[in-house]
């Protein structure tokens, strides 16, 4: 059966390459581990290439993306994972959560599969209006994403208790996710950028048209420099972005 990535995903690759710095966090979260399951792994972004992955993803589509020679990916669904109880020492789930339709029973297979921890790169909703896309042009992010991305004190209900780690964004991420784009406005007025982020295809499309146009008009008149021209010299910003890890014996 189609998948929603099978009919948002088809680009994706373009845009979403994996960032080499949040790449080096996953990598230092997973720590020594030797085998890894990356369940809602889409293209193979964040697949480190010194361990023995296997990747689970739910759409035909982004498998196709995945380069050639990228571990081998079983066509699955987090919910569902088709693998004897610990058969991984890690599992690995890389901004997928908030797609999945159940996120316990995702986890609870986390759980079961691995043996010594579980990795999620997530974004904390507590965090989301500090991001101005969201605050001013396009609060309707914020209601898309109630019910669909937990916050951390529930992921800590479900999981246990976590440690968590900031993921700033760089001013140049080379990964076009939501809030890559956070120093240079003019992106998401990409139709191409906005592809590759799925908060776009699923917002109402009269909503976004209407975000956009008024970031346009703000760019051409200088209000969101006054507004946020300072970020023009930051090299890192916090959005909420949150590497979240358990070890088996927490
Ligand atoms: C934003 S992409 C992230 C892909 C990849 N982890 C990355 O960082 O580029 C979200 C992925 O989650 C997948 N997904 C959606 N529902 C899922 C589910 N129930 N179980 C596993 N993966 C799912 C989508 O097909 C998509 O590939």
């Amino acid at each position: 059966m189609a998948t929603e990535y099978d009919r948002i995903g088809r680009a994706y690759s373009l845009t979403r390459q994996p960032d080499p710095r949040i790449a080096a966090m996953i990598s230092r979260a997973l720590g020594d581990v030797r085998t890894v399951v990356n369940v809602g792994a889409g293209a193979g972004s964040y697949e480190p290439a010194h361990m023995a992955v296997i990747a689970v993803e739910p759409s035909i589509e982004m498998i196709r993306q995945r380069p050639i020679g990228s571990a081998p990916a079983v066509l699955a669904h987090a919910e569902s994972l088709p693998f004897r109880s610990h058969s991984f020492d890690a599992a690995l789930a890389v901004l997928t959560i908030h797609h999945w339709s159940s996120i316990p029973a995702g986890l609870t297979e986390l759980r079961r599969v691995a043996t010594d921890r579980i990795v999620i790169l997530t974004c904390d909703p507590a965090c989301e209006d500090r991001f101005w896309l969201v605050s001013h042009y396009l609060p309707e992010i914020i209601d898309l994403d109630r019910g669909h991305l937990p916050a951390l004190g529930q992921l800590q209900e479900w999981l246990g208790d976590l440690e968590i780690r900031d993921v700033p964004i760089p001013y140049d991420c080379r990964d076009g996710f939501l809030g890559a784009f956070w120093q240079k406005p003019e992106a998401y007025l990409d139709p191409a950028v906005r592809r590759g982020i799925s908060a776009f295809a699923k917002l109402p499309s009269d909503a976004v048209d209407t975000g956009l146009a008024r970031l346009l008009d703000d760019l051409r008149s200088g209000y969101w420099d006054e507004l946020f021209g300072h970020l023009r010299m930051q090299n890192n910003a916090d959005l909420g972005y949150r590497l979240v890890i358990v070890k088996s014996s927490s």
